[in-house]
């Protein structure tokens, strides 16, 4: 969702947010805008349009003032379309602000502040410029005092970035709730929405604590609390190489963040095995986190939701303890069960999305003790947890989640090791050989990436597909219920996963001449049932192609497409068959001819209920 930066410094400031919006386009949004200082004039220039970075710069071309202070933003409508006017920065008399987030109380404070008629947008955005600017007037231009008594009116969340004409070197930020990172590098100090903006320049930074004022100079910066306290940053330094959020000659990110998943693996488990053993000292996880809970209970969104999915099968399969997996938008009005003996696991890659925010909040509350499995350093759900487990991926950018998943995948299964060797439900010697296991991960997923061509040319059989089935039993159903969101995302095509034995009680309906359907066929236990299902749909004409655990392909090969994943112990075989079908998703986009790393709609970080 909206993307935020903020710089002031020694450069021209117009380039370094531009770069910084196109880094932040991951994000999704439908308009991009920036506001500059002018030091002669005082006068603040906005620039903004609906659009793409590519229009804004286009239009930036036609303005050849010089600025080294500015901010910028990308939107994604929430209220009001995405249309020039609707576009930030939004201007309020001196004051100039971007803001992510939502105000809910804003038709009530145009009623407050007699705005009504005033107002150029639709948005809740431009009231915050307004009151700002009202409250700056009144308070004998002191920017902070204004800043201060306008958050204290503000109800929802809110990441305010604002430009003051009296003050054009100067950068003021406040939140509550929606991220702001800062830093201060060679190039000046800045400030973003995400960590993902700032990485080209340094990997420093600290997180904008809630309800404080962030100042930025060209060479400081002070941190304030509501009462004028100067605070000292906490600064984090993000694993990420410098260069990690470039596509590094891959035409798209997604195809890049597939192929780096063997190391992204690597990096999640390797820190965490000790002498053959799951471990997590390393993060100060204590295995009274493990032991002293008689339920579990996984909260999360989309893809991290679908890692919860395959944790929980084979939470039941190996531990028989009772675990819930909830989507975070359904919890809190579901009137959740947690009390003390409950460990709540929030999953998250961006560590911002803020139903998976509220559901850790919720438990808290309830005297819950909460393990978040995060990819960013340092987000919001990893400050509110107790304990965090960090998957190590590095920067993911295109949309579609794919890294994240997998090293998402791959500390589960961790947690799943530990707590069975807690529990002595394994003994040492089976802890290690499912670690052995887990650490022939990274080449089996090497090993289906060299087939990548072969699923390239399966994928080309669907393009024309209106609507797609994938069905598969157990681990294989969990792991293809991602496989099918994959396709939806990028592809646009009509994709369902289904557990295959619960096709006769409906969905075969769907099944006419020539209906793609992908079969996953990993797991022998279910093998021969799989194989029935696989032929119920065939016999209904639809065409088949099945991923396949290489063991199992003998006799299939003859009857069906098949492609073959390298062989591994069964519960393993979801990391090279999720490999499979995200390649697939990928190869069918990319021919398509769409924008795969920016499917409409879509946005990477998810901050709004
Ligand atoms: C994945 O491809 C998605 N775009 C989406 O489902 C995502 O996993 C979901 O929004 C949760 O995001 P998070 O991991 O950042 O919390």
């Amino acid at each position: 969702m909206c993307g935020i930066i903020g710089y002031t410094g020694n450069k021209e400031a117009k380039d370094i947010l531009l770069q910084a919006l196109t880094l932040l386009e991951y994000r999704g949004y439908d308009s991009a805008g920036i506001a500059v200082s002018d030091e002669e004039s005082k006068k603040t220039q906005i620039i903004k349009c609906a659009g793409r970075v590519h229009d804004l710069e286009e239009k930036c071309k036609e303005e050849s003032n010089h600025s080294v202070c500015g901010i910028g933003h990308t939107r994604w409508a929430t209220h009001g379309r995405g249309n020039d006017p609707n576009a930030h920065p939004h201007p309020g008399g001196s004051v100039t602000l971007v803001h992510n987030g939502i105000i809910e109380n804003f038709k009530e404070l145009i009623q407050e502040f007699h705005l009504k008629g005033s107002l150029k947008s639709e948005t809740d955005s431009e009231v915050a410029a307004a009151i700002i600017n009202t409250l700056y007037q009144e308070n004998g231009k002191d920017i902070k005092k204004a800043i201060n008594e306008a958050i204290s009116k503000l109800k929802g969340t809110f990441a305010l970035v604002i430009l003051v004409e009296e003050e054009p070197d100067t950068i003021y930020s406040v939140r509550n709730v929606s991220p702001i990172v800062a830093t201060l590098c060679d190039e000046g100090a800045m400030l973003a929405s995400d960590v993902t903006a700032l990485c080209q320049f340094t990997n420093r930074y600290f997180v904008v604590p809630e309800y404080h004022i962030l100042e930025l100079h060209p060479d400081c910066l002070h941190l304030w609390n509501l009462f004028g306290v100067e605070k000292e940053p906490e600064y984090l330094v993000a694993d990420w190489e410098l260069n990690s959020a470039e596509k590094n000659g891959y035409p798209f990110y997604m195809e890049k963040e597939i192929m780096e998943q063997p190391k992204a693996i690597e990096a999640t488990i390797a820190p965490r095995i000790k002498r053959g053993l799951p471990d997590f000292s390393v993060d100060k996880v204590p295995d009274s986190v493990f032991t002293k809970c008689d339920r579990i209970c996984v909260v999360a969104c989309g893809t991290a939701m679908h890692a919860g999915l395959v944790f929980q099968s084979l939470v039941k399969s190996v531990l028989h303890m009772h675990i819930d997996v909830e989507l975070a938008s359904e919890f809190m009005y579901s009137d959740p069960v947690i009390d003390k003996k409950t460990l709540l696991i929030a999953v998250s890659q961006s560590g911002e999305t803020i139903d998976t925010l509220e559901a850790v909040k919720y438990a808290r509350k309830q005297g819950a003790k909460s393990l978040a499995i995060i990819n960013v350093k340092g987000s919001s759900i990893a400050r509110e947890s107790d304990y965090v487990l960090y998957t190590n991926a590095g920067p993911e950018i295109a949309v579609a989640s794919t890294k994240a998943y997998t090293t998402q995948l791959a500390m589960f299964y961790l947690i799943l090791a530990r707590m069975a060797y807690l529990k002595k439900i394994y003994k040492p010697k089976e802890t290690k050989a499912f670690i052995s296991e887990l650490s022939k991960v990274p080449e089996a997923m090497e090993a289906v990436l060299k087939k990548r061509h072969e699923i390239h040319v399966a994928a080309r059989e669907v393009l024309e597909a209106k609507d797609l089935f994938m069905i598969g039993r157990g681990l294989d159903h969990s792991l293809l219920l991602e496989g099918s969101l994959k396709l939806k995302e990028v592809s646009y095509i009509h994709s369902e996963a289904y557990a295959s034995g619960e096709l006769k009680h409906g969905p075969i309906a769907l099944i006419t001449d020539r209906t793609p359907v992908v079969a996953v066929a990993t797991q022998e236990k279910i093998l021969h049932k799989e194989i029935s299902n696989i032929r119920e749909v065939r016999s209904r004409g639809a065409k088949v192609l099945i991923f396949v655990k290489e063991q199992f392909a003998k006799d299939l090969e003859k009857e069906f497409s098949v492609i073959k994943l390298p062989n591994a112990r069964d519960e393993m075989m979801v990391f090279s068959a999720s490999v499979a079908l995200q390649l697939f998703a990928y190869y069918v986009s990319s021919d398509k001819g769409f924008d795969v790393d920016k499917p409409r709609n879509l946005a990477k970080v998810v901050t709004v209920e």
